[in-house]
């Protein structure tokens, strides 16, 4: 527990350089690192910027998988997580963008795509790191309240809850988010061999006490990571206030 958002940003981002790093990763044995998006992480991406600015990180070896991607907008909308991501943390370093994986919510086959996001993940040999949000719903990536615990990368239609949160994003227009994503599984975050959660802000607090203090639940689909071997939180003092 860190006093406010902006020490949770340092923390986590300081916490990722020091894995990165430890574990040394080279053009062999890449650093696999799982990617949200959202205003949680943006602190920690800027935070990864300044230190890789001052030759404390490189990403040269790190190859990323993000958590997900709304359905029909195209790539270069200023709300896809594409341009999140770019405009947050990749333009920004050395990262080979071969080695930036986000799923495309714009083709023609929507389920094969999902398919071989996981067997990529599979192939360069699983995610070490699945740094992650959650919603005022306690939804990790798009795994809505009834997302099966056990599932995997596909398509999701988007809870109302979810659809009204992103809203302020797209100037407060319900009707200008779109209703489907694709997201990763909860199974696909569990199988990272470490997950970190941020979470921060009062609208949260719900969610943090039924991920930590209730039972493993489907309804919170964060509470997985209760049976995740490695598994660390860092929220800001607001979000603790139903502890
Ligand atoms: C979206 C994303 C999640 C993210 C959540 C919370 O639903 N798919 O990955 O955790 O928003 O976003 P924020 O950090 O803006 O509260």
């Amino acid at each position: 527990i860190r006093p406010d958002a902006t020490s949770v940003a340092r923390y986590m981002a300081e916490y990722i350089i020091a894995r990165v790093n430890k574990f040394g990763p080279t053009s062999e044995r890449p650093f696999v690192l799982g990617l949200p998006t959202g205003s949680s992480p943006i602190g920690v991406y800027r935070i990864l910027v300044e230190y890789f600015k001052k030759g404390l990180i490189s990403f040269k070896h790190i190859v990323t998988f993000n958590m997900d991607e709304y359905v029909g907008l195209p790539k270069d909308h200023p709300e896809s997580y594409h341009s999140f991501m770019w405009n947050h943390l990749f333009k920004h370093v050395d990262i080979d963008p071969n080695n930036v994986n986000i799923l495309d919510g714009n083709c023609d086959d929507l389920e094969l795509r999902c398919l071989k996001f996981e067997q990529k993940i599979l192939a360069v040999g699983g995610i070490e790191l699945f740094l992650g949000g959650i919603g005022p719903d306690g939804h990790i990536a798009f795994n809505e309240p009834g997302s099966s615990l056990q599932s995997r990368t596909r398509v999701k239609t988007l809870a109302y809850e979810t659809i009204l949160a992103n809203a302020r994003f797209f100037g407060g227009d319900i009707t200008k988010v779109p209703k489907l994503a694709l997201t990763v599984g909860v199974a696909t975050v569990m199988d990272a061999r470490e997950v970190a959660i941020i979470i921060t802000g009062q609208h949260k607090a719900l969610a943090l006490a039924k991920c930590i203090e209730e039972g493993v639940n489907h309804m919170w689909t964060v509470s997985a990571i209760q049976l995740h071997p490695r598994s660390l939180i860092v929220c800001d003092e607001d979000a603790t206030l139903e502890l």
